[in-house]
C-alpha cells in the first residue's frame, strides 16, 4: 500500500507530477480556462476588485505563493491571510470581493469560519479543496477541486503542490475574465503549467542526495530556510515540515529581513537552507539573494542551496548544492518545495520518528 516506500510520505512526494497533471486536466477547453462548479458567472469574476486568500498551515503557504502569481497577473491586490486571524479582525469584504479558501480537508474550522464570515458580508467565495463534497466546498460560491487523490501523511506535500497549481488556475480565470491578459498570454502560461509534472519528476531525482544531506543534519539543534519572492513561502514551508515531523526548530525568513535581526542567530555550523531565484529570471533577485548567502557563509553558516542546474554562480557560496531543473520563476515553488519535504521526512526518518504520524497533529483540524 505504500508502493514499496517506507512510509506514506515519500509515496506522496513520488505521486506530485500526477497531482499536477490530474488538477490541471480539463481546465483549459478551446483556448480558454474553465474552473469547475463554477457558480460564480463572468461578470462576477470581473467585477471583483480585491482578493482575498485564507487558508491554514501549508495550504496558507500555497496562497503566499499565488499571492505574486495573481497581482502580477490581474493587476488585482491580493491579501493571503492565515483563516484564523481573519475570522477575528475585521476584514473589509464586500460584493466584489473575491474570497479564495484554500484547504485539502474542506473541514478545518478556522477556514470554515472564514469562509462563513466572508459570505455574511456578501463576499463571494471560492474553494480549493481536495475533498469532494466537504463542508468548505458546500458553503463555497465556487469549488476548484485539486485532484491529488488522498494523501495519508498527516504532513501535507501532493496537496501543496496542487494548490498552487489550483490557485494559478483561478489567477488566469480572473485575468481571462478581466482582460488583464491576452488569450495568448493565459495560454503560455496555462502550457507552462502543464510542463510542471515532467520538471517535477525530474526533480525527484535529488531523493538520493538530499537522503544522505538528511543523515548528516538529522543532529542539528535547528535548520533555517531563506528565500526571496516566491521563494519565501518555500522558505517558511520548508521550516514547517521540519517543525511538524522532525521536532527540531527551524525558521523560515525573507532573505531581506536576515540583517533585520535572524542574522544575529547565525553561528558556526548552523545549516542554513536558501531557495534561490532562477539567474535567468530577475536578475536583482538571485544578486540580492547571492549577497545574502555570502554574508551568512562568512559567518560562519553551513549553507545548503536549492538551485537552478547550471546555476554556476552560486557554486562558491554551497556547502551542498542541490540542483532542480530551470522553470519560470512563477512556477519555481514547485520544484524547490521538493527537497525541503525529501529532508524534512529523512531528518524525522533519522531521529527515529513516525513519519507519517507525528505527534500532536491530526489531519483534519476540525476545532477552532
Ligand atoms: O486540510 P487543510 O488544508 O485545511 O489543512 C490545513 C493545515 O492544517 C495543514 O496544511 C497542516 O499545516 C499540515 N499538517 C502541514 O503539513
Amino acid at each position: 500500500e505504500k508502493g514499496g516506500h517506507d512510509y506514506f510520505m515519500l509515496k506522496e512526494i513520488e505521486e506530485q507530477p500526477e497531482a499536477l497533471a490530474n488538477t490541471l486536466r480539463g481546465h483549459f477547453v478551446d483556448g480558454r480556462i474553465v474552473l469547475d462548479e463554477q457558480r460564480l458567472a463572468d461578470q462576477d469574476l470581473r467585477d471583483v476588485d480585491k482578493v482575498f486568500v485564507v487558508a491554514c498551515g501549508t495550504a496558507f503557504h500555497s496562497g503566499l505563493v499565488a499571492k505574486y502569481a495573481i497581482e502580477h497577473w490581474t493587476r488585482l491586490p491580493v491579501e493571503c491571510e492565515l483563516a484564523s486571524e481573519f475570522r477575528y479582525r475585521d476584514p473589509v469584504l464586500d460584493r466584489d470581493t473575491l474570497v479564495v479558501a484554500i484547504s485539502q480537508s474542506g473541514e478545518t474550522a478556522d477556514t470554515l469560519e472564514a469562509v462563513r464570515h466572508a459570505r455574511e458580508q456578501k463576499a463571494r467565495v471560492l474553494a480549493i479543496c481536495n475533498t469532494n463534497g466537504a463542508q468548505i466546498p458546500r458553503e463555497s460560491d465556487a469549488v476548484l477541486y485539486t485532484h491529488a487523490g488522498p494523501e495519508i501523511g498527516v504532513a501535507a506535500t501532493k496537496t501543496f503542490l496542487a494548490q498552487i497549481a489550483a490557485n494559478y488556475l483561478v489567477g488566469l480565470a480572473l485575468a481571462q475574465a478581466r482582460g488583464t491578459k491576452y488569450p495568448d498570454e493565459v495560454a503560455r502560461e496555462f502550457h507552462e503549467l502543464e510542463a510542471m509534472p515532467d520538471a517535477v519528476r525530474h526533480t525527484l531525482g535529488v531523493v538520493p542526495q538530499v537522503r544522505e544531506l538528511a543523515r548528516e543534519l538529522a543532529d542539528s539543534k535547528a535548520i533555517l530556510f531563506l528565500g526571496r519572492h516566491v521563494g519565501f513561502p518555500v522558505a517558511l514551508e520548508g521550516a514547517l515540515k521540519l517543525k511538524e515531523l522532525a521536532y527540531m526548530h527551524a525558521e523560515g525568513f525573507a532573505a531581506g529581513e536576515l540583517k533585520h535581526g535572524p542574522i544575529a542567530l547565525i553561528e558556526q555550523g548552523l545549516p542554513v537552507v536558501i531557495a534561490m531565484p532562477s539567474p535567468k529570471g530577475r536578475a536583482v533577485l538571485h544578486a540580492k539573494l547571492l549577497s545574502n548567502i555570502n554574508e551568512i557563509q562568512a559567518r560562519g553558516a553551513r549553507t545548503i542551496v536549492i538551485a537552478e542546474e547550471g546555476d554556476d554562480t552560486v557554486k562558491p557560496f554551497a556547502d551542498h548544492l542541490i540542483e532542480v531543473p530551470a522553470v519560470p520563476t512563477l512556477l519555481q515553488p514547485l520544484v524547490s518545495s521538493v527537497p525541503l519535504q525529501v529532508l524534512a521526512a529523512e531528518i524525522a526518518r533519522s531521529r527515529g520518528y513516525d513519519v507519517d504520524k507525528p505527534r500532536n497533529l491530526a489531519k483534519s483540524v476540525t476545532v477552532e
